[in-house]
């Protein structure tokens, strides 16, 4: 769980309190998923249904070095079979407008930007939320 942690502490401009990945963890251990090398941890996806059509997508981070490798797709597609199982349909996330690689990353999995939220975050940025249909 360390590594995890930090992973997120050095790649996501949120700051999430530690115990809240234990939370999501027990909550939906199989929402929580993560990308090894070698004994590596290099990645992570973190997601669990909110209802009984809709999953949320609530953090995804792949180390600097190892991006662009089909690390974070591979993850997402994982998520995908997961909640897929759980006849879920839609998987909903949030993202900041300014993270243009994340929405082209999200996009290209086929993620439509549905609404915008203004003054959203801690620091008042602006976010999307975005949402695919996973219903296959
Ligand atoms: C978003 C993120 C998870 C993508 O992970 P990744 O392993 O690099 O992504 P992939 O290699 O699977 O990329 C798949 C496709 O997404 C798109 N994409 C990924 N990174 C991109 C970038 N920096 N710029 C533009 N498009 C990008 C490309 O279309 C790519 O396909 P290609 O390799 O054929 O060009 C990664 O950039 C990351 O960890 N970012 C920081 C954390 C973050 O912002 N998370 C999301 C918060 S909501």
């Amino acid at each position: 769980m360390f590594a995890v942690i930090k992973i997120a502490s050095d790649t996501l401009p949120e700051r999430y309190n530690p115990s809240l990945f234990n939370y999501f963890y027990e909550t939906f251990p199989e929402g929580f998923i993560v990308a090894e090398f070698g004994k590596k941890i290099i990645g992570f996806i973190v997601g669990l249904p909110i209802n009984d059509s809709t999953a949320k997508l609530l953090m995804l981070s792949v180390s600097k070095d190892y991006r662009k490798k089909q690390i974070g797709s591979n993850l997402l597609n994982q998520f995908v079979k997961v909640v897929n199982k759980k006849k879920i349909e839609d998987i909903e996330l949030e993202v900041r407008t300014r993270n243009k690689e994340a929405i082209d990353f999200y996009k290209k999995h086929n993620f439509q930007i549905i609404e915008k939220l203004t003054d959203y975050y801690q620091n008042g940025e602006a976010g999307y939320i975005m949402k695919k249909n996973i219903n296959f």
